[in-house]
């Protein structure tokens, strides 16, 4: 099998909507459709693929996780190379995007890096209907706080994130409720999919994009593959779609 491996230090995006960022989503899963083992990702991808995700953060403003991603594995917006660091700064960014969660409870672990680190900027985006002591158990880390609204928490973080913090990519890194609410609402942009050369098999399906609604061919999400990129030494294949709306 060929090696050619991508370098997504050079990609480009286009300019964002004058109301969000650019959505990306980026996500790793078995050849049967799965996105968790033991819990977590973790099996799943590759050293390649990792630096894969990593190079992806050379490009956003923002790195987004959903709360039950923090609490299964923990998250933090490090590129893990001062290589990569340099690349950012270069184009005039901080070294490191602003690593995000979204809650609605505002249960999260607080003794995770996200809230203890400094090495990295980080806040959580917590719905209204979270309780004011969550959310001051929260500050009490050093982390802001942004309160949005319930039943809108979404739309209301994509819109401070444009507005207030100026940010016009937006990188999602799971998980699967996160990126099907995303999907529902038309804000995906663009999906980076490495499936893994592994088949996970049992009983619990978690994909790289779920949710409760009702499916139909009618609201399938259509997408243009821009690149598919295969690795012989890992199996993995790198899969870069564009959201098409009809256009
Ligand atoms: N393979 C991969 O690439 C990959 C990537 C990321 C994650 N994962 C895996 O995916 C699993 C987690 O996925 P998940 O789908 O269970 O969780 P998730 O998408 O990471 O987070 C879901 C949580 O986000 C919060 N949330 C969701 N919608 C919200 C809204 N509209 N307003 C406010 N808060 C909202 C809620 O947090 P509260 O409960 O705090 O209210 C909800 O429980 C983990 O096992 C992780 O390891 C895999």
């Amino acid at each position: 099998m060929e090696t050619n491996v991508p370098e997504y230090t050079f990609l480009t995006f286009p300019d964002p909507p004058a109301d969000r960022p650019y959505v990306i989503v980026n996500m790793v899963s078995s050849v049967d459709g799965r996105v968790t083992v033991e819990g977590t990702e973790r099996g799943l991808g590759s050293p390649r693929d990792q630096r894969l995700m990593r190079e992806l953060r050379v490009h956003a403003d923002i790195a987004l996780n959903g709360a039950g991603t923090l609490r299964a594995s923990g998250t933090s917006s490090r590129l893990g190379d001062p290589a990569l660091e340099e690349l950012r700064v270069a184009r005039g960014k901080s070294r490191t995007p602003i690593a995000t969660v979204l809650s609605r409870t505002g249960d999260l672990p607080l003794d995770r890096a996200f809230f203890t680190a400094r090495d990295f900027d980080a806040m959580v985006y917590l719905s209204d209907a979270a309780s004011a002591d969550r959310a001051q158990a929260i500050e009490g880390t050093g982390r802001r706080v942004v309160r949005v609204p319930a039943g809108d928490e979404m739309g209301g973080m994509l819109r401070h994130m444009r507005s207030d913090l100026d940010a016009r990519l937006l990188l999602v890194e799971g998980g699967p409720t996160i990126n099907g609410q995303l999907f529902e609402l038309g804000c995906v942009d663009e999906f980076f999919l490495t499936l893994g050369g592994v088949v996970v098999n049992g009983n619990e399906l978690k994909p790289p994009v779920q949710s409760k609604r009702e499916p139909s061919i009618a609201a399938l999400t259509h997408l243009e593959l821009i690149s598919a990129v295969p690795n012989g030494e890992t199996n993995e294949v790198y899969l870069r779609y564009r959201v098409t709306r009809g256009d």
